[in-house]
């Protein structure tokens, strides 16, 4: 008679533990748990954790699956699909320059061009002392004061370079 060592299983690809901070983990297990039975309960889970955290960690992405019963892929397909969501921390001021129609026809392209180089960044980038984020925007209902811009939950119109260079200054004179 042959002994037989039990069979190990041994996973091919192991998934990586996901790398959440506290604060990170208790918001995703936070958001699911409230949301979870929701109809289409992605997107309110998605902005709660935005909501908290400001920015949706890529590794709650499988926490989030997990709760919801989706793939990582669907999670994640969402994430990126919408502008609105974003996976890095931001600076202290996420500031946002719309670029729908009405505004570029009204300066909003100048503004953008001034915006990126005086803070030297693209959209989606931090400046280097951590105060500002640049994101764009499409309408923020205040098309008739153009260009418009948010400055965290501010809304500012009819902002051209030099409003904008003040706006920014305030921010950084706000630490
Ligand atoms: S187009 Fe900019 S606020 Fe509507």
């Amino acid at each position: 008679m042959t002994s037989q060592s039990p069979r190990r299983v041994i996973p091919i690809h192991p998934e990586a533990p996901p790398r959440l901070t506290a604060a990170e983990l208790a918001a995703t297990q936070k958001a699911c748990a409230a949301l979870k039975e929701l109809p289409g309960a992605l997107l309110p889970i998605l902005h709660a954790v935005q909501d908290e955290l400001r920015y949706v960690p890529k590794d709650a992405v499988p926490l989030i699956a997990d709760a919801l019963n989706l793939t990582r892929a669907e999670v994640h397909g969402v994430v990126s699909f919408y502008h609105y969501f974003r996976t890095e921390k931001p600076g202290r001021c996420v500031l946002r320059i719309c670029r729908a129609e009405a505004c570029q026809a009204v300066g909003a392209n100048a503004l953008e061009e001034h915006a990126k180089r005086s803070l030297n960044v693209d959209f989606h980038g931090t400046t280097a002392d951590g105060a500002i984020t640049l994101e764009p925007v499409y309408c923020l209902g205040n098309c008739a004061l153009g260009p418009s811009v948010l400055v965290e939950d501010r809304l500012v119109g009819r902002v051209d370079a030099q409003h904008f260079d003040e706006l920014v200054a305030a921010v950084r004179g706000a630490k």
